[in-house]
């Protein structure tokens, strides 16, 4: 039967007004406009049989009309007291029937009401029936990814269709405390219940620690203490080998641009590089790789040699032109203050994970194995375990961090690249506090720079190579903007900022802007869903994820009135000393 056989008492107004995408009814019974609420939805009789326009309420105005007018030109002043309208944003269309499917939604206008056409309520029963009808559209249960439940009718469970939610690539913001975290555990503990999953988080505070379960895995970028110790990749342990930093990243740690011999500097570090590379693959033998390879190739070198032959350079004598006599070398003198940066670099704890990785890591097996860990889907693991990958940057140094993790993003981008087409295992990266490494910088210089860059290149092309972005900050409006303007799906929390809410406007169709006027009061946990990957424009009550991120807030009041717990200052001091948390 058809889903909305409607009869003339239900009738809530008439269309007077229609525009592209939104209409304007007059509803002349002022019980049937004290009924109505903003973002309900309803349905239009179309022109065409069998089908519904489906909209949704974006405004009501309740507006008296002059009486006495009315009653000198002899009107009924009953009926014509009042002047209600109601504007109608349209979202869609609504079959009874499509080809072989029954209740078909579909995000298309192909017609739009007549005026006068009659508009009716979705609501109660057909509310819950025209709800399932679109959950079931999106998939089964089993094969799409749902965030949670309807909040217009929490009997629904809103779907997504997960392909195009990973395609084109997603944000998920709300302010602090609205959701996040946990909002993101929910779609990991989606995402990894999936046979050959393939996804990789950036967790920046080491918040998704307690996420467990055979689909996921978790490493951590090697902090001062793991070092000399036993750490290895197989243990969970990442190093970041300086010889996987770019030319450019390298330029931008060791080079100061300002300095007047600075492009002496770059000259001596690309040609020292290059010469300390091909020494290493000429060792080993790599003879394919030796006529082919570039400084940015990703091959192993001795950082020692480099700084030798640096030194060497910078105190060089060469022969004068009379014989016998010596003068000093081109670089003679222009190198010190690279050599000083350099040696500091190289000393510097905080940088250990790059600057002095253990040697198994400056091996060519060794980018393999991480390649492996990180890029294989959960049913290429050799141990079957751990499709999503969490990595935990919680002791890298803030100043370097935008570095890091553009470079691991780069580097995923970069093998995907080089992997035929026919054999591309398509993997999603999530990227939590992004504004904090992929900050909207319109000038972007050294470090967080080439962060950025990684990032635009994959928010622009990594679709044609099966790289998703979903983008994870509190402050739209300080994440990259071209990054944001290529994500076509969006999960807004709640959002007090007037000037972030003003960026989810921005990005949103038109006739959907007014949606936005909810994000300033949405419920913890709550959100809106739009975009590509969703039916319908929704407000979804987010599930919770079965292990909750450590981000937990902290009972204030509650806590003060505990008592109080031993050594726990010290302790603290200690870490902060060491740079790494104390077990
Ligand atoms: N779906 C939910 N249902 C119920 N409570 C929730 C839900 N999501 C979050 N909360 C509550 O809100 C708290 C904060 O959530 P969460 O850590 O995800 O916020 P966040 O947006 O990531 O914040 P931050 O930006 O500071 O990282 C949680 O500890 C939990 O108590
Ligand atoms: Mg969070």
């Amino acid at each position: 039967m058809a889903l909305f056989n409607y009869t003339d008492e239900e009738i809530l107004g008439k269309v007077v007004a229609v525009d592209t995408a939104s209409v304007i009814l007059i509803v002349n019974n002022v019980d049937v406009l004290r009924k109505m609420q903003v973002n309900r939805l309803v349905a239009l009789r179309s022109s065409r049989a069998g089908q519904h326009l489906i909209g949704m309420i974006n405004k009501i105005i309740r507006k008296s009309i002059d009486i006495v007018d009315e009653i000198e030109n002899n009107e009924t002043p009953a009926l014509m007291t009042e002047n209600n309208s109601v504007k109608i944003t349209l979202i869609g269309t609504f079959f009874d029937r499509l080809l072989v499917n029954e209740n078909v939604f579909r995000r298309t206008l192909e017609t739009v009401p007549e005026i006068d056409a009659c508009c009716f309520p979705i609501e109660g029963e057909r509310l819950t029936t025209f709800m399932r009808a679109i959950s079931f559209q999106s998939g089964t249960e089993v094969q799409s990814l749902s965030l949670g439940n309807y909040t217009l009718d929490e009997e629904a469970t809103a779907y997504l269709d997960a392909n195009k939610f990973f395609q084109k690539h997603a944000v998920i913001v709300g302010s602090t405390g609205s959701g996040k975290s946990w909002t993101t555990a929910r779609l990991l503990e989606q995402i990894s219940e999936l046979p050959n999953s393939n996804a990789i988080l950036f967790d920046l505070h080491g918040e998704y620690t307690p996420l467990s379960g055979d689909g996921i895995k978790h490493f951590k970028i090697a902090g001062p203490n793991d070092l000399g110790t036993a750490a290895t990749i197989e243990n969970g342990i990442l190093f970041f080998p300086y010889w996987l930093l770019s030319y450019e990243d390298m330029m931008s740690m060791l080079v100061d641009r300002s300095d007047q011999n600075a492009p002496n500097q770059s000259m001596v570090l690309s040609r020292t590089v290059i010469d300390a590379k091909k020494s290493f693959l000429e060792a080993k033998g790599e003879t394919d790789i030796l006529t082919n390879f570039t400084i940015d190739s990703p091959v192993p070198y001795s950082l020692d040699a480099v700084l030798t032959e640096v030194k060497r350079l910078d105190s060089e004598m060469v022969p004068g032109a009379r014989a016998g006599t010596e003068k000093q070398g081109d670089f003679h003198g222009k190198l010190s203050r690279f050599i000083a940066r350099l040696e500091n670099k190289i000393s510097d704890k905080r940088l250990a994970f790059i600057m002095n990785p253990p040697t198994e890591v400056n091996d060519m097996e060794w980018l393999n194995k991480l390649v492996n860990l990180l890029l294989s889907g959960r049913d290429n693991q050799d141990d079957k375990k751990g499709g999503v990958k969490i990595i935990d940057f919680s002791e890298v140094p803030s100043d370097i961090l935008p570095l890091v993790v553009g470079r691991i993003a780069s580097l995923v981008f970069s093998v995907q690249q080089w992997t035929e087409k026919k054999d591309r295992h398509p993997v999603a990266l999530l990227c939590d506090e992004a504004h904090l490494y992929i900050p909207n910088d319109g000038n972007p210089s050294g470090l967080t720079g080439s962060s950025q860059r990684y990032f635009e290149r994959i928010a622009k092309e990594g679709r044609k190579y099966g790289v998703g972005l979903v983008v994870i900050s509190q402050r739209p409006s300080e994440v990259n903007k071209t990054i944001l303007s290529q994500c076509n799906n969006f999960v807004a929390l709640r959002l007090s900022n007037a000037e972030d809410q003003n960026v989810i406007k921005r990005l949103l169709p038109d006739n959907l802007g007014g949606f936005t006027e909810l994000l300033p009061v949405l419920d913890t946990g709550e959100a809106l869903v739009v975009g590509d990957s969703s039916l319908l424009p929704s407000r979804i009550r987010i599930a919770e994820p079965n292990n909750k991120p450590n981000s937990g807030t902290i009972d204030f009041w509650d806590e003060w009135k505990n008592c109080p717990k031993d050594n726990v200052l010290a302790k603290a001091v200690k870490s902060w000393r060491m740079q790494s948390t104390v077990e």
